[in-house]
């Protein structure tokens, strides 16, 4: 199956049918992250309990699940930056869900599939690489993983029933966090073969999956929820490396427009899915970050978060001005790897280095791109 480091893509028809960006649309898509519609209840967790989650997606927030579906081998340079050893993350060290556990003070979570050593006492990872909204009934497709995780729940519940240790229990089941991360690679398949006007028309079919993740999961009991907008696509050296006419439509940060617009567009109409969602479901919470302007503002200001290379990868082939060959991946013998990755934004041309995860978890943490505005820690205090 395709993974979001090797869609085939066609290499022109990106270029097509863009149109400039209004100059101050950041400005205006961080301006309509601020107005908070309702006063949520806010997340609540047992006295003494430890916080659980969830989480649904692709390889942003894959902590394995691809690899041990698989049976794929990932060798170094994966993981060298901070577990020293290939994890199945595809990046140097840690995700930026591996940030969250760790401001929750919880282990990181294990993936649903991978068979030994794992402990989902503070819950499970479905999250798959390459993983998209539709086609629905494929693996590992976001409907895909929701069954799973219900396959999970029965199975945890059926054992607790028996008097046996199941690691969640339903009241642990109800209190969790439940995360959704997808998008990037639904948006990009798109921008492939698409125009921009008839991407954004695809857009709904995909956000119906998104909301039919979310209603599922409430109408089964499940009440706080967390949700991830996507990043910036035309930042991405796998983006930039395909072969262009001209840099008409690369933007004053070398990234390229057309993507960009995408991603915002997509962004703007999952917030407002979470906005509907959230009126109609009164006794539940959802949040949704946009992560777009976190990590669009590590490329732009990338100076002031100590990296030097702002769009090309540390692991990957062809060098300047990219260093990405979509024939040489990373994990290709061929492949060449920088020696510092904190210089680096991204680690393969896909997917960040752990340095930038670090700093687009610290601005989820942050909660200025939330709304409402709720700490992430909040659902589960102890
Ligand atoms: C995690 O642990 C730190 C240090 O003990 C503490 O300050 C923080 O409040 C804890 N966070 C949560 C969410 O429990
Ligand atoms: C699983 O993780 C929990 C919470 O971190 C810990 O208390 C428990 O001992 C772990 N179980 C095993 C078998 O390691
Ligand atoms: C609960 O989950 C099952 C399994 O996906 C689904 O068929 C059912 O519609 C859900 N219940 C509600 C009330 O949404
Ligand atoms: C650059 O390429 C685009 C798309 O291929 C084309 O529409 C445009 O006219 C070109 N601009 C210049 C200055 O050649
Ligand atoms: C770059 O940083 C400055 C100062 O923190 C900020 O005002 C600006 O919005 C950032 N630019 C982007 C594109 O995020
Ligand atoms: C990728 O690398 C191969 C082998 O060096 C080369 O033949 C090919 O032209 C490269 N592709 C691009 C798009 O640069």
């Amino acid at each position: 199956m395709a993974m979001d480091r090797g869609h085939p893509l066609s290499p022109m028809s990106a270029a097509r049918g863009w149109s400039a960006l209004p100059p101050l649309w950041l400005a205006l898509v961080l301006a309509a992250v601020v107005p908070l519609t309702a006063a949520a209840a806010g997340f609540s967790c047992r006295p003494g309990y430890r916080p659980v989650v969830f989480n649904f997606g692709d390889s942003n927030s894959d902590t394995g699940g691809m690899a041990a579906a698989m049976g794929w081998h990932i060798r170094p340079p994966e993981g060298r930056a901070f577990f020293h050893h290939p994890t199945g993350r595809f990046c140097d060290g840690r995700l930026t869900i591996d940030f969250l556990c760790e401001s929750l003070n919880i282990s990181y979570l294990s993936p649903y599939l991978k068979a030994l050593g794992s402990n989902y006492s503070n819950g499970a990872n479905f999250a798959i690489s390459g993983s998209m909204t539709l086609p629905r009934d494929v693996a590992f497709a976001l409907h895909i993983q929701v069954q799973q995780f219900f396959y999970f729940r029965d199975r945890s519940l059926e054992l607790i029933d028996q008097g046996l240790p199941g690691p969640i229990d339903a009241e642990g089941f109800r209190n969790a966090l439940y995360m959704i991360d997808i998008g990037q690679n639904d948006v990009n398949a798109l921008l492939s073969y698409l125009p921009y006007d008839q991407v954004v028309a695809k857009f709904p079919p995909i956000l119906a999956e998104i909301q039919d993740a979310i209603q599922t999961l409430y109408g089964n009991g499940s009440r706080n929820f967390w949700i991830h907008g996507t990043g910036a696509l035309g930042c991405l050296p796998q983006k930039l490396s395909i072969p262009r006419k001209n840099d008409s439509d690369l933007d004053p940060n070398g990234c390229l427009k057309t993507y960009n617009r995408a991603a915002v567009a997509f962004n703007a109409a999952l917030g407002s899915l979470c906005d509907q969602l959230s009126a109609q479901m009164t006794d539940a919470t959802i949040v949704y970050t946009d992560v777009f302007p976190i990590k669009y503002d590590l490329v732009a200001n990338h100076t002031k978060y100590g990296f030097d290379q702002p769009l090309m990868t540390c692991c990957g082939y062809g060098g300047q001005p990219y260093n990405y060959n979509i024939s040489i991946s990373c994990q290709s013998k061929s492949a060449t790897v920088c020696d510092d990755g904190s210089k680096y934004v991204s680690w393969d041309g896909v997917h960040l280095t752990e340095a930038a995860n670090a700093i687009v978890a610290a601005g989820i943490l942050s909660s200025e791109y939330s709304r409402p505005k709720i700490k992430f820690d909040q659902f589960c205090k102890v």
